[in-house]
């Protein structure tokens, strides 16, 4: 979604405010905006269409003096991309402005009032009827701007992270949310606002979270929260576990491809101080209050989307296996709209990369009023879905930048791993011995993911074969399918290749009409237990000259003599396969999206975290 950053101290605000879009471009990248104030009261706002590259080209010899500032990504929502609906947007008189992330529902009633006042709106969006509301309630009501911000968003509905700053306060920000993230860094003297830490990490590492329906008035000497009700708070201080390297591309090409390859190194860190193969142990602290209710659980509800959804379908395998619980796995967005049936007895997992996506929000939301415990299982600490849930493990996978999800998957399913495992003891399910054996393996994931990446030359061969495809076959049986739905859309999202994800066996009940020799089919086809079941479904596409390339275990004979183009991946036991299997996918779709010009890390239409529903 949108990101925001602002800056009110003793700096000059644009350098701190464009460099923190440049780290925020991966939440939304159709426009950028910069307002800046200087302490004369003088107003200079620039926006564009298109990347805060463009921005900056179309700013560079105009005024940007000011100490006080802020600036916008944008992802569209209401109004297409464009200079005139790209943030920050102004009130009529021009005096105030205001930059914001989120979606006001109710804009339509409000807009139609204020336009029977008079007010004359120059884009199509919900920020700039926001901001015109703010103006009205300040001019007609007779109150100060933090009283007219204040009594504004008690009238409207919907989500939002907002800055907003006037001319005539040339020591004031005034930053609110709810429902979409954001972060105060506190330095000496000035403070940072922005949708996440990334933009802030350089200039202090003391931040406060803003929380839902709070309102920060920000002076150069003094910062102050209250509640929309107009409360005033104590505001928590935590300091920063983030390093600024991880926030850089570290000499690789993209984003994508740096996290892909950190996924040893993610992965371990998942697992680190939660996993003791020679006791056979499993340590979850984040859930530990609840191990008795898990212990009891009949039903296990996955709520998530996009790739997290993915990881919640392994999570079900690995569950229903070891620790023989019922799960099912729900895509977020449609749980909420269909009066499911949720007791007091159910524990509903949301799974989240951001942990601010607000159809997972809204489903735990839901789940959490009619009685379930709440996990949740999410990579950014802090993030408003650890928030909300009674308890929860994080993923630990390091800020992810890429739009297209990698390591938050893997992660995600190490999470679920250790999870099911925790489970499959509490519930005795689980020899020591066999826990033990699995812990000892699942330990030296990581080093099979390392050699699993060593692929990469050849994969990078096999993609320049399909670089012109217009559709893809994914194909897997067992957790294995899982891992298809996630190729195929690591492939749609980054390269536009039309690609879809199949159980194997479902194959023959339709998709298989569409092979051609123009179709390549993607089999999962290591050595598991549904081992032999793959190769005929491979033999069926061969049959009807489709083009195979197949995932398979090291070492293998049977597939490589039949399928066009092979990728092997370590052997291992059939519970970490998804671990192993998708880094090739991962990697194929990455080359594929280079090869054929694609932005990988910033995908056309995509945002990394969707505060929207
Ligand atoms: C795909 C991708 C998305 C996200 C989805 C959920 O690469 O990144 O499908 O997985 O938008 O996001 P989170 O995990 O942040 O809730």
């Amino acid at each position: 979604m949108c990101g925001i950053v602002g800056y009110i101290g003793h700096q000059q605000a644009w350098e701190i405010i464009i460099k923190g879009l440049h780290r925020l471009e991966y939440r939304g990248y159709d426009s950028a905006g910069v307002a800046l104030l200087d302490n004369d009261g003088q107003l200079n706002i620039y926006k564009k269409a298109g990347k805060v590259s463009d921005l900056e080209a179309y700013a560079a010899n105009k005024d940007l003096y000011g100490m006080l500032g802020m600036g916008h990504t944008r992802w569209a929502t209401h109004g297409i991309p464009s200079d005139r609906n790209s943030h920050p947007h102004t009130s009529g008189d021009g005096r105030l402005s205001i930059i914001h992330n989120g979606i006001i529902e109710n804009y339509a009633v409000i807009k139609e009032a204020l336009l029977a006042k008079g007010h004359q709106f120059s884009s199509d969006t919900d920020t700039e009827v926001l901001i015109h509301l703010i103006e009205e309630i300040k001019d007609h009501e007779q109150v100060i701007l933090e009283e007219a911000v204040r009594i504004a968003l008690n009238r409207v509905i919907g989500a939002y992270a907002i800055v907003v700053m006037s001319k005539d306060e040339p020591d004031l920000l005034i930053a609110a949310r709810k429902g979409s993230p954001l972060v105060i860094g506190v330095g000496l003297r000035e403070y940072f606002i922005a949708s996440d830490a990334s933009p802030i990490i350089e200039y202090t590492k003391n931040v406060i979270y803003l929380k839902d329906n709070e309102i920060a008035y920000l002076r150069r000497d003094e910062l102050v929260v209250k509640t929309i009700d107009n409360k005033v708070q104590t505001p928590y201080i935590q300091e920063l576990d983030l390093k600024l390297e991880m926030l850089e591309k570290g000499g690789y090409d993209h984003f994508m491809l740096k996290e892909i390859y950190e996924q040893p190194r993610s992965v371990r860190d998942c697992m680190r101080g939660r996993i003791y193969p020679d006791s056979g142990e499993v340590q979850l602290g984040g859930i530990k209050e609840y191990a008795e209710k898990l212990k009891n659980v009949d039903r296990i509800i996955i709520v998530a989307c996009g790739t997290s959804w993915h990881a919640g379908l392994v999570g079900e395998y690995l569950i229903e296996e070891y620790a023989r619980v019922s799960v099912e796995v729900e895509y977020a967005s449609e749980f909420r709209y269909r009066n499911p049936i949720i007791t007091e007895k159910d524990i509903v997992i949301a799974i989240s990369q951001s942990g601010e996506t607000a159809d997972t929000m809204a489903a735990i939301t839901l789940a959490k009023e009619k009685g379930a415990t709440i996990f949740g299982i999410c990579n950014v600490v802090g993030s408003s879905i650890p928030r909300i849930s009674h308890a929860g493990v994080y993923t630990h996978a390091g800020p992810e930048i890429g739009v297209a999800s990698t390591k938050a998957f893997t992660a995600q399913v190490t999470a679920l791993t250790l999870l099911a495992f925790y489970i499959a003891k509490l519930r005795g399910q689980i020899k020591r011995s066999d826990l033990t054996y699995l812990l000892t393996e699942l330990n030296n994931i990581p080093n099979e993911i390392q050699k699993a990446l060593a692929a990469n030359d050849g994969i990078k061969q096999i993609a320049h074969h399909f670089t012109g495809s217009r559709n893809c076959l994914f194909l897997g049986r067992g957790s294995g399918f899982p891992v298809a739905l996630e190729g195929a859309l690591k492939l749609k999202e980054i390269s536009y290749i039309h690609a879809e994800g199949y159980p194997a066996a479902e194959m023959k009940h339709g998709p298989i009409a569409l092979i051609d020799e123009e179709m390549p089919v993607i089999f999962i086809a290591t050595k598991n237990s549904s081992y032999e079941k793959v190769i005929s479904n491979i033999q069926e596409v061969k049959a009807r000259k489709g083009v195979v390339i197949a995932i398979v275990t090291k070492g293998d004979k049977h597939v490589k003599a039949i399928a066009d183009y092979v990728i092997e991946i370590p052997e291992s036991n059939e519970a970490f396969l998804p671990l192993l299997a998708i880094i090739p996918l991962q990697l194929l779709s990455y080359h594929i999206a280079v090869m054929r010009g694609c932005n990988v890390d910033q995908p056309r239409n995509l945002a990394k975290s969707v505060t929207v529903e």
